[in-house]
């Protein structure tokens, strides 16, 4: 179901650079400004889809079609930072393999870990929902590692691979919400994610439509009603939209007027 949304660049002085062609140049040079940092930073208000974006890219790594030569990808969620007590120490081995990655111990993890201490620009590291870090992270100390094998708060590990003191030449790929503060030094290439463009939407319908009569019927609805359409243009919205629509089609048809957002609101409240 993911279909492409407006993924505009933007420079560290907020020139606007064009935007993306699809998520498979989310690791490209387009919309490169600072070739010496490493972190790709990617915002966009909630329900813009940087989970999903995160995902599909994962996705499309998984089949080789990421526009990247890395063999190795690790995806975080931020919010597990969260989760470690204040005290705890761990290596940034035991991150991935412990605290994310099952890696059976022994020859095939040692392979891995070999692979990437020679080559870190083969390892892709997504670290999801930065705005979810529960911690005076920013206003810490400056304490960072540079040792693999060191142990360390997980926010120091974090703080470390960003800044490329760990694992330097790693690709990292950072989500946050709209407005979350993150050192700008440390960016390479900064992604807005600004929901469907009208084209867009068109084809997330058609998708979702598949076909289906019942489904059409939604997708002409939001058409026709402008301020629908604007609501769906959020893909988060939109699904939600077409998710209340389509499982109640038959009240829907029985609506004189058509659907509106009061209309959906009805219908969700009596489901
Ligand atoms: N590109 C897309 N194609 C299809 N559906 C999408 C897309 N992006 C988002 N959605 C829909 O919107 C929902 C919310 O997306 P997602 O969780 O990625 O938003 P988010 O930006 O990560 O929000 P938050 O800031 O709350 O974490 C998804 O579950 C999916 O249904
Ligand atoms: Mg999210």
């Amino acid at each position: 179901m993911y279909t492409d949304t407006l993924m505009e660049l933007l420079s560290d002085k907020n020139e606007r650079l064009g935007y993306l062609e699809g998520v498979d140049q989310l690791l490209s040079q387009k919309g490169v400004f600072n070739d010496k940092a490493q972190v790709t930073f990617i915002t966009g208000d909630a329900g813009t889809g940087k989970s999903i974006l995160l995902q599909q890219s994962q996705s499309l790594w998984s089949k080789g079609e990421l526009d990247t030569g890395a063999r190795f990808l690790f995806a975080f969620s931020c919010r597990q930072f969260s989760a470690f007590q204040e005290s705890d120490k761990i290596s940034l081995w035991d991150l991935i393999f412990k605290h994310n990655y099952t890696c059976p111990d022994g020859d095939m993890r040692n392979n891995v870990v070999e692979c990437i201490l020679k080559n870190p620009e083969m390892a892709i590291f997504t670290f999801d929902g930065y705005d979810e870090i529960n911690s005076n992270f920013d206003q810490g100390t400056d304490y960072e590692i540079s040792s693999t094998e060191e142990t360390a708060h997980p926010l120091v590990l974090l703080k470390s691979l960003l800044s490329g003191k760990l694992l330097n030449g790693s690709q990292k790929v950072v989500t946050a919400r709209t407005g979350t503060e993150f050192l700008s030094m440390l960016v390479r290439k900064r992604v807005i994610l600004k929901g469907f463009s009208i084209d867009q939407l068109q084809k997330y319908t058609d998708k979702y439509s598949h076909g289906n009569e019942d489904q059409k019927l939604v997708s002409v609805q939001i058409n026709s009603n402008h301020l629908l359409q604007s609501l769906c243009l959020i893909p988060l919205f939109c699904w939600i939209v077409f998710e209340s629509c389509s499982q109640s089609v038959e009240i829907l048809k029985t609506l004189d007027h058509g659907v509106t957002l009061t209309s959906i609101f009805m219908v969700l409240k009596n489901r």
